[in-house]
């Protein structure tokens, strides 16, 4: 029951970073476009990305994670855990901060320009990488 739960887990991990890291990407393209139906194609694109496979993937990540600690809550007493949870509480700002922008794209409102987009696109690679080797390695 426990490997299925995890396997669950890894599997929207996978299709969240799969939207964090392709969304902002858009946002680097759409912050280059002038022409009103170029817009328009990544307002929509952007949309249907974060409500319909950002979201839900990040609602059933955390889901079927907080399951599995309620199936082995003696997890909640390592230090690894403790570390991970921050990070991906800092994943879950990241996002919003997303729907933040995504939605000054869809009034037409961005203030940020294509090489902004290309920084802010690198930070969730940091999350990536620190909570891998967290759950992986279990340094502390
Ligand atoms: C609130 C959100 C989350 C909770 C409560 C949670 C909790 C857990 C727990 C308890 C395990 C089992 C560890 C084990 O059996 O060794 C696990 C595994 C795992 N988690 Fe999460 N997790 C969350 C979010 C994330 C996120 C955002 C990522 C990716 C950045 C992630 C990546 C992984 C990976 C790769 C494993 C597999 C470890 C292995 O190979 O055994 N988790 N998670």
């Amino acid at each position: 029951m426990y490997l299925w739960i995890k396997a669950l887990h890894i599997i929207f991990v996978v299709t969240w970073f799969a939207a964090v890291f392709y969304l902002p990407r858009l946002f680097v393209y759409h912050a280059q476009t002038d022409d009103t139906p170029g817009r328009e194609r990544f307002q929509v694109m952007e949309r249907k990305l974060y409500r319909g496979i950002m979201t839900p993937s990040a609602v059933l990540t955390v889901a079927f994670g907080a399951w599995l600690l309620w199936l082995n809550p003696a997890w909640l007493s390592q230090g690894w855990l403790h570390a991970k949870l921050a990070l991906v509480a800092a994943l879950i700002a990241y996002h919003l901060w997303c729907g933040k922008l995504l939605r000054a794209f869809a009034a037409d409102d961005n203030r940020h320009g294509h090489v902004w987009y290309r920084w802010f696109n690198e930070l969730p690679v940091l999350i990536l990488v620190s909570v891998v080797i967290l759950v992986e390695v279990k340094p502390f």
